[in-house]
């Protein structure tokens, strides 16, 4: 006879290539224990020659999972090897959140969702003049585009070091979305009112440059999605300049929270226990 509890017991990943850094299964692990859940969520290190064949036994079952987290570098492959992206991780090519129904695998893209969440969790009412600046033009930048784009955001500006980068952006995302190299900073950071560091700049002790936030509108709010460090040099340097800043840990724990609900059936809260939780392993 089957234990009754087995038909209860849900299996997630996070698989990416290397992934023993990855703190999901710690935020995961928080919140299947508080909600007194059975399941699991493990680390899967899987290379890209594998990554097909990984995701096949997925779509079969084989494998046991219902679902998980995908990180670098599997983000594009898992959105093209999925049955049914949905329209965000379309826009993108990327998906960092798979699961089944049916047997049918779902993707999406939780990280501008997380960027959000963190936002207006931290920073109510941040959205105030219409202009934001996004510094880098990599995957994380692309996903926070599309997140403030869909919040309404009128002038997006994005600036980064390799100026073509940015344009591929503007390109893609159309007329909102206007691309600069890092000279023009003074320029459209003017009465800017969300100022984000997408790139690596400061992260784990390197060290970041003199960035002078003068020109942001009063009340503009400052955030890194970069969170070791928790205060960044950048976040730093704007909190000395008077302007509210939001850390970047607070994505990392919002863009996990769908898909727990997805693979567990329940939605979870991110609250300052998990916060704690994370930061005692930083
Ligand atoms: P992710 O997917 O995390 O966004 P990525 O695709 O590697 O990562 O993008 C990293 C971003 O950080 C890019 O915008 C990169 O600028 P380039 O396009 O010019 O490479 C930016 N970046 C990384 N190191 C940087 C540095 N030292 N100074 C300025 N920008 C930097």
């Amino acid at each position: 006879m089957h234990d009754s509890r087995e038909t209860l017991l849900r299996n997630a990943f996070v698989t990416g290539c290397p992934v023993k850094h990855s703190r999901s299964p710690l935020i995961h692990g928080h919140w299947l224990s508080v909600l007194g859940l059975q399941g699991s969520y493990t680390r899967q290190e899987v290379t890209p020659e594998d990554f097909a064949g990984f995701i096949s036994r997925l779509k079969s079952g084989e494998s046991g999972f219902v679902g998980g987290n995908v990180t670098i570098p599997h983000k594009e492959t898992a959105f093209r090897l999925a049955d049914r992206p949905d329209a965000l991780s379309e826009e993108l090519g990327a998906a960092n959140t798979l699961w089944l129904e049916d047997g049918v695998l779902h993707a999406t893209n939780t990280d501008g969702y997380g960027f959000l969440a963190n936002l207006d969790a931290t920073a109510p009412g941040w959205n105030k003049t219409d202009r934001a600046v996004i510094l880098g033009a990599g995957g994380a930048s692309r996903a926070i585009i599309q997140a403030v784009r869909d919040r309404g955001v009128g002038e997006i500006h994005v600036v980064n070091r390799t100026a073509a980068r940015a344009q591929e952006l503007a390109d893609r995302f159309g007329m909102k979305v206007h691309a600069h190299s890092m000279g023009a900073l003074p320029e459209v950071m003017k009465e800017a009112g969300l100022f984000v560091n997408t790139t690596s700049l400061g992260m784990d002790g390197e060290e970041a440059p003199v960035f002078d936030f003068s020109p942001l509108a009063d009340g503009a709010v400052v955030t890194d999605i970069v969170y070791v460090p928790l205060i960044t040099p950048i976040l730093a340097q704007a909190v000395q300049q008077g302007f509210a800043v939001v850390d970047g840990l607070g994505m990392l724990l919002h863009q996990a929270a769908p898909g727990f609900e997805k693979w567990f059936g329940v939605r979870p809260t991110v609250d300052d226990a998990l916060r704690r939780i994370i930061l005692a392993d930083m």
